[in-house]
């Protein structure tokens, strides 16, 4: 099936009351977006699998939540402040304004992602690029820090400055040493975060894809410095086969491989921490539905590396708009550790047992995951038109699911029977009651909204004091007593 355009899904999207353009009785806002009544319970759902899978089913692992504005001093030491820019196009004449990266790689098919502005300026001139709009010269190209800057407190000058976080990085380590005395963890660990992030994009686009806020799920994996060659939990994903494009291959111009991760690491392709994440990354997407035919792990050349980066692979998605980023896993080293030991005077070292000494702990690997992202990808692997159905069967995992069951009186008269069902089962699922229209066309609605589960009560309902209950996906129907309707719900959630 040809894939929907991202085009398409922002229109279903706002047609079901999954996102809508943010202030649109304004015209909208650029790179902004409002979650409806199907969209925050999907979003939450997502974050909740995300927190359970990573947090709360891990002895390794621990959670923080940091405020959204923080130290100015924090966003200096991480770099952000000196290299969080992109390099801007400013047509002389009709005055748009593109990001340079984003505009050759579509003119030129070739990634500039991380080059300066003398590499930018020379490929512009010798490939003699003008605006897309109309065809005019650019301006001066400049650079633009892409962080949010907000003044705390009354004073309007300078010392009141502060940014809104562009990750939620930055607070892990910032408070890297009160949760580490506090969890009594042994490296290697992790401290992992939910949270907004803001980020001033030149042109927002592909709808969630790229936003101006949005929420990133994060985690600062820790291990000993000595000790950042072996994964111990590396036998867990062994066997775990992804497609990889290491930057060599790129550079060759070769096709991604499929390979075991066991046979990567055999190959010296990868190292085991990043193996090991980027497999553990891609089991949670499918185990939660998404196809693994659509993802793929991709190396960053090296002028494309972040500041604090000394190997970065993306768990990329192929969006109908290509193959991008979707999960960012950066080796960070003990860069940021160290920077705010340098610029705070606070001592982040923590006290190794097994040495006897103090260690400042690196950054094997970071997890970053931006929700919005994972939502598409999640939308996206659901979306199928059913042409017997002629309607949209949107196939989420039924943990995923907005709403979970559907109960439905099969005509008014037993709308008190299905009323009851409704109220009991609504303690435990979020649930809907629909009373309006034919049997199929409320099918049909449920279809549309993800509804995994539709509970219809029928007249045989008053005499076998049973349900029926249809599967979305296959539209098989089966009859359940009223007594056993909350465990059989709750079995079909959780052994999907
Ligand atoms: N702490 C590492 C970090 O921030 P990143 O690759 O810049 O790395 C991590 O961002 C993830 O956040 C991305 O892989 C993507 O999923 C999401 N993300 C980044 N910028 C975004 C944007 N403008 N809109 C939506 N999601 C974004």
């Amino acid at each position: 099936m040809e894939k929907l355009s991202i085009e398409d899904m922002a229109v279903f999207c706002k047609r079901k009351g999954f996102v809508y353009p943010s202030s649109e009785i304004y015209g909208g806002f650029s790179g902004f977006w409002d979650f409806g009544h199907l969209g925050v319970e999907l979003k939450n759902n997502i974050k909740n699998e995300w927190w359970k899978y990573h947090v709360q089913q891990r002895e390794d692992i621990v959670g923080i939540d940091g405020s959204i504005i923080t130290h100015p001093k924090v966003w200096q030491a991480s770099g952000h402040v000196e290299n969080f820019e992109d390099i801007m196009l400013k047509c002389s004449k009709c005055k748009q304004e593109i990001r340079a990266d984003h505009f050759i790689e579509e003119k030129l098919k070739v990634n500039v992602e991380g080059r300066s502005v003398d590499e930018i300026n020379s490929i512009m001139k010798k490939n003699k690029l003008k605006c897309p709009k109309c065809s005019s010269d650019f301006e001066k190209i400049r650079q633009f820090n892409l962080m949010f800057k907000t003044s705390v407190g009354p004073g309007e000058d300078n010392s009141s400055a502060a940014y809104l976080r562009p990750e939620t990085a930055q607070l892990i380590f910032a408070d890297f040493k009160l949760v580490a005395d506090n969890a009594r963890l042994k490296l290697p660990f992790g401290i992992a975060q939910i949270g907004k992030g803001f980020r001033n994009e030149i042109s927002p686009r592909d709808f969630l894809f790229r936003c101006r806020e949005f929420e990133m799920m994060e985690i600062e994996y820790f291990a000993h410095p000595e000790k950042t060659g072996k994964c111990p939990f590396i036998d867990e994903v062994n066997e775990e086969e992804l497609s990889f494009l290491t930057a060599e291959m790129q550079e060759k111009k070769q096709q991604p491989k499929k390979m075991k991760v066991k046979d990567a690491i055999k190959r010296k392709l990868i190292s085991e921490w990043h193996a090991y994440w980027l497999a553990t990354e891609q089991k949670w997407f499918t185990g939660l539905g998404a196809k693994k035919e659509n993802f793929r792990v991709r190396q960053h050349l090296e002028k494309e590396k972040s500041h604090y980066a000394l190997d970065t692979w993306d768990l990329e998605y192929n969006f109908p708009f290509g193959w991008k980023e979707l999960q960012g896993i950066a080796n960070r080293s003990d860069f940021d550790l160290k920077q705010h030991i340098k610029f705070s005077g606070s001592d982040l070292s923590i006290f190794d047992e097994e040495t006897r000494k103090k260690i400042v702990p690196y950054v094997v690997a970071e997890p970053s995951q931006g929700v919005e992202r994972a939502f598409l990808v999640f939308m996206f692997d659901a979306y199928e038109y059913d042409k017997k159905r002629e309607n949209v069967v949107l196939k989420l995992h039924p943990k995923l699911a907005p709403v979970k069951a559907g109960v439905f009186p099969l005509v008014n008269k037993l709308d008190n029977e299905a009323k009851k069902i409704y109220d009991s089962l609504k303690k435990d699922f979020n649930c809907i009651f629909d009373k309006s229209g034919s049997i199929g066309r409320r099918y049909a609605r449920a279809d549309e909204a993800g509804i995994p589960y539709c509970i219809t009560v029928d007249f045989d309902t008053l005499k076998d004091k049973a349900v029926t209950v249809r599967n979305r996906d296959d539209t098989k129907q089966v009859r359940v007593p009223i007594k056993d309707l909350r465990e059989a719900i709750g079995k079909l959630i959780n052994n999907s």
